[in-house]
């Protein structure tokens, strides 16, 4: 499996939590943006590349003239070979409409991925969105009958939330029925409002475990099948699984990453080098590092284990020549008596709990 991300880096507002690379109301870039883009997508061009997925995330992609999305969507039939399977695009639900759906629908793009947050208004304006709950119903409606993979984004543990605002967006959840659902746990991310805001305030571990486990009881008729994704069966996020299960893809656009032949890279993630750059014929690339076995041990082992699925002892050793539960046998034992941890299989998997500490397991093991 190989994919391609594209980052339309475009915002309307830029909300409290978020670090990604946007840019807020600079509409009269988008045209000049767009056709960087495509010049970069040019430099990449090799038709022995099949492509299986696509995913066009942001910022926000549906803030922009679906030309725009349609004609980056003819570039990469240009330059690739796609067989698509999978064709994702981020919308934040109050800039979607009947007219994107329909130009989404005719370039093959099969799924959406929702930027809901928090099924409560109050929240939502709290960390600085600008959609009502009732956009979402919309989007729902508009979308009924026309793109059935809907995913929808949340996040848990904004500073002040309650438990009861997590019943809240469960309730809704159950109401709305959408395929997927990813629930991120807020990072607060330095240069961020609410990291100046929030950065010495004492965060309640406990209470984001009481969320955590909410969540994963709550949504009982889904598969959690990666730390932060639930899914209906069959609906699991296929472009997802190339980054986790440490497959290639292409990253194109502002602050993008790819990993292609044992090389990771990441593209500039400031708009003025990285319109530089291409106008010196270069790729935008900000940093590049290939990847040895000894980096490549330690990504196998987390992008595996953030899978509910798991690692599975024997392919780890046959791939690195390593018996990791020898090497790691006190642990992985005492991880299994906590609840933290099953083996089974010769699978080893975290357990819902064990999801919530799991960054203590990748600081402890030994590869
Ligand atoms: C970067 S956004 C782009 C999509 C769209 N603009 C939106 O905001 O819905 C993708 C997702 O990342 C998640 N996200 C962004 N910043 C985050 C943070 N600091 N902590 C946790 N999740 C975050 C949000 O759930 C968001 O839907
Ligand atoms: S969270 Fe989404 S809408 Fe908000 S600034 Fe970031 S990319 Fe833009």
């Amino acid at each position: 499996m190989k994919g391609i991300y594209i980052h339309i880096p475009f915002c309307a507002y830029k909300c409290n939590y978020c670090d990604f690379s946007t840019m807020t109301k600079q509409y009269s870039r988008i045209d000049e943006y767009f056709h960087l883009l495509e010049k970069e997508i040019q430099m990449y061009k090799d038709k022995s590349q099949v492509i299986d997925t696509i995913y066009i995330g942001g910022g926000t992609p549906n803030l922009v003239n679906s030309n725009y999305i349609v004609n980056i969507y003819r570039k990469l039939e240009e330059y690739f070979e796609l067989d698509i399977q999978e064709f994702t695009i981020e919308c934040n639900p109050e800039f979607l409409t009947p007219q994107k759906i329909e130009e989404y629908k005719s370039i093959g793009i099969n799924r959406i991925s929702l930027g809901v947050q928090s099924f409560d208004d109050k929240l939502n304006s709290f960390i600085g969105r600008n959609h009502k709950v009732s956009d979402v119903y919309n989007c729902f409606d508009m979308l009924n009958g026309k793109i059935d993979n809907i995913s929808i984004d949340l996040i848990f543990a904004i500073p002040n939330q309650t438990l009861k605002s997590i019943d809240n967006d469960i309730n809704n959840i159950k109401k709305l029925n959408p395929n997927h659902v990813s629930w991120y746990n807020m990072i607060l991310e330095p240069g961020t409002k609410f990291y100046k805001k929030y950065k010495d305030s004492n965060r309640d571990d406990d209470m984001e475990f009481d969320m955590y486990m909410k969540i994963c009881r709550g949504l009982d008729d889904y598969t959690h099948y990666e730390i932060s994704n639930f899914t209906k069966k069959g609906y699991e996020s296929k472009h997802n699984k190339i980054y986790w299960r440490d497959e290639n893809y292409y990253g194109f656009g502002l602050s993008s990453s790819g990993y292609i032949e044992n090389t990771r890279y990441t593209n500039e993630f400031f708009y003025p080098n990285y319109k530089s750059k291409i106008q010196k014929n270069l790729k935008p690339i900000e940093f590049k590092e290939s990847i040895d076995q000894f980096k490549n041990k330690f990504e196998y082992i987390i992008t595996n284990m953030r899978l509910k699925e798991g690692l599975n002892l024997t392919d780890y050793k046959n791939k690195f020549g390593i018996d990791l539960y020898e090497k790691n046998k006190n642990m992985i034992e005492n991880w299994i008596k906590n609840g933290l941890l099953e083996l089974k299989n010769d699978e080893i998997n975290f357990t819902d709990k064990g999801f919530f500490v799991s960054n203590s397991f990748f600081v402890d093991i030994s590869y």
